[in-house]
């Protein structure tokens, strides 16, 4: 009898140790700044910068953000806050652990939510914004999967482009930021390269990112376009000294001129 007392008391005890030293190596996770990561080390981008990025992407509470690798999650905790629905992806598991406990601290464990997952395997089509820090060469690699995204996407990088497709806005901030300080804004654009027909003439286009060149036909006169830009869905360009916006929706698009009236394209052959 006094055996089995002994054997239960040390059988609870033990259970005991090994709670308690879950809990005490839960909570003993520090991260490192410059710690190795799959892809990219850690380095946290400046809560300064976290904000900026944000209004960039112009976050609001009908948002979805997705941070590619979050790290200590305080980018995807900053879109809840907005009221954002907002999620990370973040490969290394005591990372992902302690943004939850982040989130938690903020009260935010219903909006920010945190996946163990590898960021070239992530589905990216429910983003309205994706923000990341990463690398020149992973944001290269991950460009085509970016730019086949729902057209308006916004896209923030803290510090590293995107090869040559250039900017729509870049943000330096000077205040409470000391190193990686320079934010990137990227809209996914439409896709309208190739040939378009109007009901009285015809327009090709020549896409290059969000940037579009090429010709209007219209009343049997070919014209040059100008300043022909995509932000978006949303398309402009001058043609004969007349002002053309409108918006893209799969093979068509319509809008007004500013001499007056209206135009409309669809694709040729569709
Ligand atoms: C430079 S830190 C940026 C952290 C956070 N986004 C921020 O701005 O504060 C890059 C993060 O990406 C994570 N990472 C690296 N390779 C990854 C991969 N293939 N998939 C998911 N996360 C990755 C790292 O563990 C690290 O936390």
């Amino acid at each position: 009898m006094r055996k089995s007392y002994l054997k239960f008391f040390l059988f609870a005890f033990l259970l005991a140790c090994a709670g308690a030293s879950q809990v005490h190596s839960a909570q003993e996770f520090e991260p490192r700044v410059g710690q190795e990561g799959k892809d990219v080390i850690w380095v946290p981008t400046p809560q300064a910068l976290v904000d900026r990025m944000l209004d960039m992407g112009k976050v609001t509470a009908n948002d979805y953000v997705i941070d590619l690798g979050s790290g200590d999650g305080r980018t995807v905790i900053t879109a809840a806050k907005r009221g954002a629905k907002a999620a990370g992806i973040e490969y290394n598991p005591d990372m992902v652990e302690l943004s939850k406990r982040n989130a938690a601290k903020e009260g935010m464990s219903d909006k920010a939510t945190f996946a163990k997952a590898d960021l070239f395997e992530a589905d990216l089509s429910p983003a309205t914004v994706i923000t990341m820090f990463l690398l020149p060469d992973i944001n290269l690699k991950l460009r085509p999967k970016i730019l086949n995204l729902k057209p308006g996407t916004r896209i923030v990088s803290n510090s590293f482009t995107m090869g040559d497709w250039s900017a729509d806005d870049t943000v330096n901030v000077k205040d409470g930021c000391v190193s990686y300080c320079t934010a990137y804004l990227w809209i996914v654009p439409a896709k309208v390269d190739g040939a378009w027909q109007l009901p009285d003439g015809d327009l090709t286009l020549k896409q290059t990112y969000q940037t579009i060149a090429g010709t209007l036909k219209r009343g049997g006169n070919t014209v040059q376009i100008a300043n022909g830009k995509l932000n978006g869905d949303q398309i402009i360009f001058n043609a004969a000294g007349a002002l053309y916006t409108g918006r893209v929706s799969g093979n068509g698009m319509e809008g007004t001129i500013s001499s007056g009236g209206s135009w409309k394209a669809s694709r040729s052959g569709k």
